[in-house]
This record gives C-alpha cells, structure tokens and sequence, in this order.
C-alpha cells in the first residue's frame, strides 16, 4: 500500500482541491523509509510542472518523512552562486558561493557531502546554532548541475550512506520537474 492517499480518492486526478494524506511508516528501517518518501515524492511532483511548487512540496515531504531534521531545502544555481529556494526549518543564509561551505563544496565538487559534525568542517555557514550533522546531495539535469539539496540535523552523525544513497535517487527522481524552462 502506497503511503499516502489522494482526496478525493476516486475519479480523474485533479489539478486544484487536493488534500495529500501522507503517513511516513511508523519504522527505522531507512530502506523503507526511502522507498515510501519516493513513491510520496513522484505522486506529488509527477503531475505539476512549476519548479517553485514541486521543490516547496518536497522540502516539506522530507520534513514530514525523515526524524530528526531542522533544515530541509533547496539551493539552486543562479549565475554560478547557490541561491537560497524554497525550506523548511529557519530562514537561512540566502546566496553561497561556489567552493564556500558545506553546500558550496558540494555544489563544487558535484559530490554529495556527508558532514558528521559541522563545527569541524572548515567554512561551515552555520544557518541555525541547532545544526550538528549536515548532508548536501548535489542535483543534476541535461548535464548541468542546477543546485543542491540540504538537510541539517540537530543529532552529530545524523545522515550515513543509506541516507546519501536514498536521497541521491530522490534528486535523479525529481531534478526534471525542479529544472524549470
Ligand atoms: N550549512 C550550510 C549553509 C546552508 S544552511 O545549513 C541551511 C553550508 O555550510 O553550506
């Protein structure tokens, strides 16, 4: 059974009036986790084509999905910065040079980072005092990196490699319909 459910529940898909029940599964295993939050993910992006509307949803989705977060949102490349795009969590620094931070690194490496503890990562941005453990997930589409994925945690060493590799295949998932024109 899928994790959520559409309302109304029958009939054709609406494009207005929709109430998205989403149920993250009641477990730790982050392999269920991760393939519960992409089925979430398609369905709620796969019909909508405004880039601002998908990221707004999937930042909040993976708010609602993944425990122990305080920042999950979007950067996205504008003229060869990072600039800040739809969150959740606290406001938050709004443009990132390449190569600074943790999310400037990642966007220059075009590798995922994982940060266990961010006050020993040289040039970490500190966005809320809160943040311990971080995980950058670099997005590419038609060849090109169009921005970064950033989620903040307040526990040190909240994000492993199962994390990178879920999150990973959510951005490959959806990097087309955050793209815009
Ligand atoms: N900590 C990030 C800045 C963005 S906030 O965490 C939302 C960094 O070092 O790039």
């Amino acid at each position: 059974m899928l994790p959520f459910a559409l309302w109304p529940a029958s009939g054709e898909a609406p494009t207005w009036g929709v109430m998205y029940d989403f149920a993250p599964a009641d477990t730790a295993d982050k392999a269920t986790l991760y393939s519960d939050l992409l089925a979430a993910a398609d369905a709620l992006t796969r019909d909508e084509p405004d880039p601002v509307a998908n990221m707004a949803n999937l930042a909040a989705l993976i708010w609602q999905f993944l425990p122990d977060l305080n920042w999950s949102g979007f950067y996205r490349m504008v003229d060869d910065e990072l600039v800040l795009g739809p969150f959740q969590g606290k406001p938050a620094c709004i443009r990132i040079p390449l190569g600074r931070g943790v999310c400037g690194a990642a966007a220059a490496s075009e590798q995922t980072l994982l940060v266990a503890d961010v006050h020993a990562f040289p040039g970490h941005i500190a966005c809320d005092a809160a943040s311990a453990s971080e995980i950058v997930v670099p997005i590419r589409h038609d060849g090109r990196l169009i921005g970064v994925l950033d989620l903040d945690s307040p526990r040190t060493a909240r994000f492993d490699a199962q994390d990178a590799q879920g999150l990973e295949m959510l951005v490959a998932q959806i990097a087309g319909r955050i793209a815009g024109p």
